[in-house]
């Protein structure tokens, strides 16, 4: 495993924070219009800086998800789960490679991103700092985790940042793919002899907190989402995602005879909305701030990959345009 830095100059200088009024109106105009805002556009700091942020996130959340679903590939409990299993943990890694792309047409250097994130200081999805414990975890994963983020990346799909929304689209086709060879390995084990259903049940006890976590915090406590939705980089809330995600999936999960940890999960048929207890925000922050169960272990693999794979991409360097050269 190779790390995806690249060995290049340092992070180039960010557009200065003066945003000129005049061009900011422009800018707001075309955002309203709908249109696509493409790298060597003018776009204000802000919008540059919280694209850079949430998309560097993102690439790193698929990067480090691939870590709990690797250590399964050998343990998969037949040849076609080990080969789907294969097939997905490289699509994801995939992504991180084509969202670092996207990243990096904001100014930011891969290298810097891939250093902000084993030093520690970018975040990731908090649902990869929990351990998958056994095939029935990868069957959750692959069934609820994959349906939360394509629930998330359609919706992301949609917005402003033209390099973003591409890549997001050709990942949601993947995804689709990897729901259904978690929903499928859900339904095996749900439909299996008791000690299937009961491994099934306690991965899905354990994935219900972190799940209800994953579309951030709720909307008055979320920091960004005003601006992200006024720039149409986020098309939704976090409430609304995790409306639409509930609205899609709980049933799901009943149809197969298994139940959710959480006695007030229920939709209210007034309001149309889903009620649910409020996962533990403190926990939430412990976790995305480097304090959850396998945050460590996590960054550990990635520094090692990171330190070990230096030489393969000094050997790829070519001097002269001091760039990695593409492998094909
Ligand atoms: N895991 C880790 N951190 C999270 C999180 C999660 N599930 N949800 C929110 N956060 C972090 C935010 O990054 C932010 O931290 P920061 O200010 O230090 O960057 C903080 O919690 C406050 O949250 P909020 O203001 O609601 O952030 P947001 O408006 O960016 O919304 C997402 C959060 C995840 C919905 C949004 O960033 C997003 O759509 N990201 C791209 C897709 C993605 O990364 N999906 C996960 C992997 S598939």
């Amino acid at each position: 495993m190779y790390g995806g830095g690249y060995i290049g100059p340092d992070e180039p200088k960010l557009q200065d924070d003066q945003d000129d009024p005049a061009k900011l109106a422009i800018f707001e105009a075309r955002i309203e219009a709908g249109e696509k805002i493409e790298p060597n556009d003018w776009m204000p700091a802000g919008y540059r800086k919280q694209l850079i942020r949430m998309i560097e996130q993102h690439a790193h959340s698929e990067i480090i998800g691939a870590l709990p679903e690797g250590t399964w590939i050998t343990r998969a409990p037949s040849l076609k789960r080990k080969l789907a299993l294969l097939a997905k943990v490289q699509d994801e890694v995939g992504h991180g490679q084509l969202l670092y792309a996207a990243a990096e047409t904001l100014g930011k250097s891969r290298e810097a991103m891939i250093n902000d994130l084993i030093n520690g200081k970018s975040k990731y999805s908090n649902v990869f700092n929990y351990p998958a414990e056994t095939w029935a975890d990868i069957a959750v994963i692959g069934f609820l985790v994959d349906a939360a983020a394509i629930v998330n990346q359609i919706s992301n799909s949609k917005g402003s940042y033209g390099p973003y929304c591409r890549a997001l689209e050709r990942i949601c086709y993947e995804e689709a793919f990897h729901l259904k060879q978690g929903h499928d390995a859900v339904v095996a084990l749900a439909t299996g002899t008791p000690s299937q259903r009961e491994m099934v049940q306690a991965a899905l006890n354990r994935w219900w907190p972190p799940l209800m976590m994953f579309f951030g915090p709720p909307d008055k406590m979320s920091s960004h989402t005003e601006k992200l939705m006024k720039w149409k980089v986020k098309m939704a809330s976090n409430e609304h995602m995790k409306q639409e995600f509930l609205d899609t999936y709980v049933p799901k999960v009943f149809e197969l005879g298994l139940t959710l940890p959480d006695p007030n999960l229920k939709k209210n048929n007034e309001t149309g909305k889903w009620e649910y207890t409020e996962p533990d925000w403190d926990e939430f922050m412990r976790v995305i701030n480097g304090d959850g169960p396998c945050n460590k272990e996590r960054l550990a693999v990635r520094r090692w990959a990171e330190e070990n794979g230096r030489w393969v991409r000094e050997a790829l360097i070519k001097k002269d345009e001091k760039h990695a050269i593409p492998l094909a």
